[in-house]
């Protein structure tokens, strides 16, 4: 056992209550600032939780603002792999600096990272890993993309070793990106999911997914017989769900590929279960609407479908949501249902603009890569997408809102921010080590930057994997990028 003091700037989000549970232990900060034995250089620069700056919360009611300290450390223990404490630099070296010194006490490594920044791990809420190979597929919008390229790609993952490779890949290109939890789609062989499973055991990153279910309107290799998929599914729950860090989500593909028998079969198998999660696409395409319609002419619309067959509720993530009408946007409120929005997809696509604030304004709403039709595993870039596309309809995306999104954000979606999402002591120490002048570019801009908001700005638009340094999960460094030359 090792206790790890990064020392670094930090900057995450908090909610009021973690704000009240902080103030509990503010007395050392109190104190070094007082203490007029230290010369300026060892004060440590005072944190600021800034309470002016308004940020649409995930959760309803639920506010929350950024921390940022200038001259920080984070402390993690490598053994449980948790955050033991975060504060300013020269508080936590002199609260655990020494630790090492003392009679049975965990050796101490210093890490100094203070010409850096560490975020919390980012975690994107939705990607389909299988698609890593076919990313960048040309000229298609959503029905003929899946068609001509998707189900091609996604049949050879009944075979182990390209499954694992992939899995591995995939796994390490996350890590590459800063993005240390995701909501994942497999395919519909349950091998896929297990090649999945086993390399994120093996990296202990905190990662949902499950086998998708399809019984129809695809090729028949990827089709599995309702009843067998669904005996699948059951299978990989008993196996993996809540298993170290691994979830499993019920995983029907959409209403296309899915029988009625099927939907209601999936419905009742999320009822039988507390945190069992359900992921499946809603409303990303007028064709693909217009199909839902022509197979179920008796219900009020795409939503309805879901909601009809039991799959809506808090666990429940519906990737997209473009096109739903007043009456769709109650029913997800109402249930608590989830949307994840898909920047850099919609846009690939051409499937269409997500309103961001009326989405926030009736449910809780992620923000995610859906790699291969989104066209980067990068939260960052995904956020500068996710920009532009708010510009379009006149409401810029601040860097703080989309910075809280990809890290606390997402974990609140995904009801996992009691477990991740920001440095909140005891919680999994799951972070990034991030080069603000990551690329000669940024390097060149940064030094025009006058506040740190502008910075933050600069990281959101221009950030790639080219800034993240280092990916930490659960205390243990699992990704360092290479040094050039
Ligand atoms: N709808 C059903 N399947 C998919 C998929 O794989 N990607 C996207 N973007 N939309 C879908
Ligand atoms: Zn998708």
């Amino acid at each position: 056992m090792t206790i790890h003091i990064y020392q670094a700037q930090l900057l995450h989000y908090l909610t009021e209550e973690n704000l009240a549970a902080r103030a509990k232990h503010t007395h050392v900060e109190t104190a070094d600032l007082t203490n007029d034995s230290l010369t300026n250089a060892e004060r440590p620069s005072i944190t600021v939780v800034d309470k002016n700056v308004t940020l649409l919360p995930v959760v309803a009611g639920v506010k929350v603002y950024p921390e940022y300290i200038a001259n920080g450390a984070l402390v993690v223990d490598d053994a449980t792999g948790r955050v033991v404490d975060y504060g300013s630099c020269a508080s936590m070296m002199s609260q655990y600096g020494n630790a090492s010194r003392q009679e049975g006490q965990a050796p101490v490594q210093i890490h100094d990272c203070q010409d850096q920044l560490i975020m919390p791990g980012f975690i994107d809420t939705h990607v389909h890993y299988p698609q890593i190979d076919m990313i960048a597929a040309f000229g298609e919008q959503l029905l003929d993309w899946l068609n001509n390229y998707t189900f091609v790609t996604e049949a050879n993952f009944g075979d182990t070793k390209i499954a694992d490779d992939t899995a591995k890949f995939f796994l390490n290109q996350l890590l590459a990106n800063g993005t240390t939890s995701a909501l994942v789609f497999s395919t519909s062989h349950p091998q896929s999911v297990e090649s999945f499973f086993n390399e994120s055991c093996r990296l202990n990153t905190r990662m949902i997914t499950g086998n998708v279910l399809m019984d129809q309107n695809a090729p028949e290799h990827l089709c599995v017989p309702t009843e067998q998929g669904i005996r699948d599914t059951q299978n990989i729950i008993d196996k993996w769900h809540e298993r170290g860090r691994q979830h499993v989500a019920i995983t029907p593909r959409f209403a296309i590929t899915s029988t009625p028998k099927q939907l209601q079969m999936t419905g009742e198998l999320y009822r039988s279960y507390d945190s069992v999660y359900l992921q499946t696409h809603l409303a990303e395409n007028l064709d693909e609407i217009a199909f839902v319609r022509e197979l179920y002419p008796n219900h009020k619309g795409y939503l309805d479908v879901y909601h009809d067959m039991g799959l809506l509720g808090r666990y429940t993530t519906l990737a997209h949501g473009i096109h739903l009408s007043t009456s769709e946007y109650e029913v997800l409120r109402d249930t608590g249902t989830q949307i994840a929005h898909c920047p850099t997809s919609n846009l690939f696509l051409g499937s269409g603009l997500f309103d961001l604030s009326k989405t926030l304004s009736y449910t809780g709403v992620s923000i995610a890569t859906d790699v291969g039709a989104g066209t980067s595993l990068s939260m960052l870039t995904t956020l500068s997408e996710a920009y532009k596309v708010q510009q379009l309809q006149s409401n810029p995306l601040s860097a703080h809102q989309g910075l809280y999104q990809i890290t606390l954000g997402n974990a609140q979606s995904l009801l996992l921010d009691d477990k991740i999402g920001n440095f909140m002591p005891n919680k999994e120490a799951d972070f990034v080590v991030i080069d603000m002048g990551g690329t000669d570019l940024m390097e060149r801009r940064m030094t025009q930057t006058k506040s740190l908001d502008e910075q933050l700005f600069v990281l959101m638009m221009l950030g790639d994997d080219r800034v993240i340094e280092e990916t930490i999960i659960a205390g243990v460094s699992r990704y360092k990028k290479a040094v050039a030359g």
